[in-house]
This record gives structure tokens, sequence and C-alpha cells, in this order.
């Protein structure tokens, strides 16, 4: 009996990648419209977790607020805003910090990821190890039902049930959902392209491993031209990428630009020679990727416009937010 609803962020900390589109964006598009109210936001609050400077901070929120629209996120159709406009993130953030465990924040592979080991984790901010509950409350908030994310935040979402669980158990009500986590089609965890043994991120070494939204066609056609691959010919089967992780990237990465499934791009290309499909595999991304890059920076010349929709997403999003937190409120007995 909850509305069928779809919340998801992303991080202005750095250049969007398109790990953030494939993963993330271009499915966020695909969900608008249909059957959910869709709510996409730019979560800030989630990239102060690590030091950003703050003139940089404000660039990077518009521009993910430029790829959302230059990818087709419509902002009458979907609200879009970014999360620090909306202060009740952090009130319920905080809220949830008292229901989640310190144990569950302790088995968040992330954090270990980012903060480290021993003495390095003990110089992470209080607010990186926290940050899956003020996900949790970014979600819950909006009581929304559904996820749609990559691989990397499976076990975010899986704590946020678990924080949902945990409130109605304690306050024995079933005011909040057991969101579901979206994790579906070939791109859920686009590799580098260096040799496919990294995620590709923002934060990548090197700007050869990684296609950034705002990359020009010649610089894409270029990176994945240079994109390593092996020495066999593509497999004619699936199971056949399996102990390739160079083979089995780019493979994703077609399959998720041209909306088709893995083993339709091997039926067309299985048995053929990489010098065949990476110049089409370099068209195809460029075909997809040049025009929202191009789209971008034409967003990005005007930042009050993209404020103004930011501004006035928040006032739509603050509209369902109020109600769930002073109800929220209510129950906890503040
Ligand atoms: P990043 O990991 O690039 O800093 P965020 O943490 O802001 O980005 O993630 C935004 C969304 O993009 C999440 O849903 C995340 O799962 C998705 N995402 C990020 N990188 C990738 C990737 N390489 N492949 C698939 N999805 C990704
Ligand atoms: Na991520």
């Amino acid at each position: 009996n909850f509305t069928p609803r779809v919340f998801s962020g992303i991080k202005p900390s750095g250049g969007l990648t398109m790990g953030n589109y494939l993963g993330a964006i271009k499915r966020f598009v695909d969900m608008q419209g249909g059957q959910f109210e869709t709510i996409y936001c730019v979560v800030d609050l989630h990239a102060i977790t690590v030091w950003q400077d703050p003139a940089e901070l404000k660039n990077a929120t518009r521009e993910v607020a430029a790829g959302y629209l230059a990818s087709g996120i419509d902002p009458e159709q979907s609200i879009l805003f970014n999360q620090a406009q909306v202060a009740e993130h952090a009130e319920l953030g905080w809220i949830f910090n008292c229901v989640a465990r310190v144990g569950w924040m302790n088995r968040m592979t992330q954090f270990k990821d980012k903060a480290g080991q021993g003495k390095a984790a003990e110089k992470a901010s209080l607010g990186l190890y926290a940050y899956p509950s003020l996900m949790a409350a970014d979600i819950l908030l909006y009581h929304a039902t559904h996820v749609p994310v990559g691989e990397d935040q499976k076990q975010h979402v899986e704590l946020t049930r678990d924080i949902a669980k945990k409130f109605n158990h304690d306050f024995k009500t079933d005011f909040f959902p057991e969101t579901v986590p979206v994790i579906e089609g070939p791109a859920m965890r686009v590799m580098n392209l260096r040799d496919g043994s990294k995620k590709m991120s923002k934060s990548g070494e090197s700007d050869m491993e990684r296609i950034n939204m705002t990359d020009d066609a010649d610089t894409i056609a270029k990176k994945f031209k240079k994109a390593k691959s092996d020495a066999d010919a593509l497999p004619e089967t699936v199971e056949g990428l399996a102990d390739r992780p160079e083979a089995r990237n780019l493979v994703n990465i077609y399959a998720a630009l041209n909306d088709q499934t893995n083993e339709q791009v091997l039926a067309e290309f299985g048995g053929e020679g990489w010098g065949k499909f990476k110049p089409a595999l370099a068209d195809l991304a460029v075909t997809k990727l040049a025009p929202i890059s191009t789209e971008m920076k034409r967003l990005m010349d005007d930042p009050a416009e993209i404020d103004r929709i930011l501004s006035r997403g928040a006032d739509r999003a603050r509209e369902i937010a109020q109600p769930i937190l002073k109800q929220t409120y209510d129950i906890v007995g503040l």
C-alpha cells in the first residue's frame, strides 16, 4: 500500500563517468514516465564525507544536474533536486543514526575500501562512516519502494531495509517500506578500460581508464580504441566471457549502450577479432554519449537555469518529505 516510487542519487564528487551513466542515470531515464513516481537527487551531503573544495563542489553539483538533464531526466516528469536544499534528509538521517547499530556499519565494505585499515581508517570522517544511514534516510524520507543502483550500492540498500525493519519493529509500526534494490542489466558494474580490474570511478587514477560524461567524440573514440582487450577472438557464448575480465567488460558496455543483452551482442560478434569489435564499440559509444556531452556543456553555460530547476525540484521534494518526517517525529515521541 505504498505508492510505487523510485529514489536514487549521485554524488557530486568529481566528474561523472560512463559507469554512472550506464549503471545509474540511463536506467533512471528508463524508469521515468511509467508506473513509478521518480525522484532523483544530487547527493551533495554525501560528497562532503570526503574533502571537497567549496567552489568545485558547487560546480560539481551543477554538473551532475546537467548530466541528469542531458541524459533525458525531465524535471517535469521527475523530481530533480540537490539534497542539501531539503533539510529533512539530515534530520531523518540523525534519527536513523540512532536506529542503526555500530556493528552494521562495521560490515560495510565501501567504508573499508574508502577509509583503508587501522590508523588510516581512524582519520576518516565520522560522516563517511555514517554515510549508509544518511542514504537510508534519503530513500525512506520519500517512502521509496524501489532504488535503481549499481552493484556497489547493493549492501547499502540492504542496510536501508534493515533500518526500516528495526524502526518498524522498535516502534511497533509499519511506517517505512522495505525498499527493493533494482540491480539489473549488463552495466551493473562497469570496469575501468585499462585492464577491467577495478570499477570505473570518478576518482580513477588515470583519465584514460575511464570515459567521462563530458568527453567529446574524439576522446571517446580514442579511449575505446586504446582499451585493453585480450588476444583471443570474441566467444560465441556468454560462458566464454567467464575468465576474460577485459572482454566481458567491453561486451557489457556494448550491450548496455545498445539496449541489448550480452547474448545478442555475441550473436553478432562471436568469433570476430577485436579489430572489428573495438571500432564498432567506439562508434556506438560516440553515437550514444557524444550528444549527451554536448548537451551537458550547453546546460553548464547557464548555471542560473540549473539552479532554478534544482530549487523547484527541492520545493516538490519537500512536499513529500515534510509530512513523512513529521509523522516520524510523532512515532518517535519528538
Ligand atoms: P561513484 O561511485 O562514481 O563515486 P556514486 O557513488 O555517486 O558514484 O554512485 C552513483 C551511482 O552510479 C550509483 O548507483 C552507483 O552504483 C553507480 N555507479 C558508479 N560507478 C559505477 C560503475 N562503474 N558501474 C555501474 N554503476 C556505477
Ligand atoms: Na559508488
